[in-house]
């Protein structure tokens, strides 16, 4: 018989990206359920802290800490603020990102550089940081947010697509060169998920704001996920139950691509 089960993540420490809202908000609070001591970073600083003393508030470990991920100078700082506070970095979810409903006709420039920016380059940028400092300490875990429409094209979304297709194949790369310092990679590919990204881009197609989520109705579940069934995806990539995996892109959205 075992002794009392403790927390998947007890003892660690993890950093989440976008942690102020939506999948990133879910994922933070299911990793201070599971024990772990949350940074909860993000450019919203207002509700970073809202979400970490609400973790406070329910027994767990977190604070916010303020990075535009776009920036390697935000990026850099994030990693060492944890660092400097507990020492350790366990888990990096990289999930912070933004999406433009646009084709590349209809896309500019400036809109193409930031979806580029925050979806893809701060997964470069965070995992810069990040790896040396799990290297140092025997590994870690690196949890990079792609999407289905990384894997498959997706109407109106040229943009996004492209950055989370390279999401994708930056997380198999990442996994070669890090493998040996048992430090893992991988992909988590949410489909439709109910969030204030979700509303924001049907907003952005001209609909109302719930008609991508009352869409779900269409998939082989016949619903879009909640944010809590992306985090329990991201918490089995964030813990040792993964252990053997690395390199994966692991699609949870409800038979979305079926
Ligand atoms: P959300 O809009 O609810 O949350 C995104 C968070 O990222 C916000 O708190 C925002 O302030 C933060 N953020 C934006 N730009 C930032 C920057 N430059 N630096 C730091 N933080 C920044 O979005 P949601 O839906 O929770 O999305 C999370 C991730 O999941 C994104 O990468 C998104 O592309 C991905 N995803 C979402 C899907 C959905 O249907 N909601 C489907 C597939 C993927």
């Amino acid at each position: 018989m075992s002794s009392v089960k403790q927390g998947e993540l007890q003892g660690k420490v993890a950093l989440v990206t976008g942690g102020a809202s939506g999948i990133g908000q879910a994922t933070a609070q299911l990793f201070a359920e599971e024990g772990a001591r949350v940074a909860v970073c993000d450019i919203n600083l207002d509700r970073a802290e809202m979400v970490a003393s609400e973790i406070r508030a329910a027994g767990g470990e977190a604070y916010a800490v303020q990075a535009d991920v776009s920036r390697a100078a935000d990026c850099e700082a994030a990693i060492q603020s944890v660092i400097g506070r507990w020492g350790r970095l366990d888990v990096l979810f990289n999930n912070a990102g933004i999406t433009r409903r646009t084709s590349v006709v209809d896309t500019t420039e400036a809109e193409w550089d930031a979806v580029m920016a925050v979806n893809l380059k701060s997964v470069f940028l965070m995992s810069k940081y990040a790896v040396p400092v799990m290297a140092g300490q025997g590994g870690g875990s690196i949890i990079n947010t792609g999407s289905g429409w990384g894997l498959v094209g997706g109407k109106d979304a040229a943009p996004y697509c492209a950055s989370k297709g390279a999401v994708v194949n930056l997380t198999r790369a990442m996994a070669v060169d890090h493998g040996p310092q048992q430090v893992r990679v991988n992909t988590v590919c949410p489909g439709d998920t109910d969030t204030a990204m979700l509303r924001n881009e049907a907003h952005q197609l001209g609909l109302a704001d719930d008609a991508l989520v009352a869409a779900g109705d269409q998939r082989p579940l016949q619903r879009v996920g909640s944010p809590r069934e992306i985090a329990q995806a991201v918490l089995f990539l964030a813990s040792d139950r993964s252990s053997f995996v690395t390199g994966a892109a692991f699609v949870v959205d409800g038979g979305g691509l079926a």
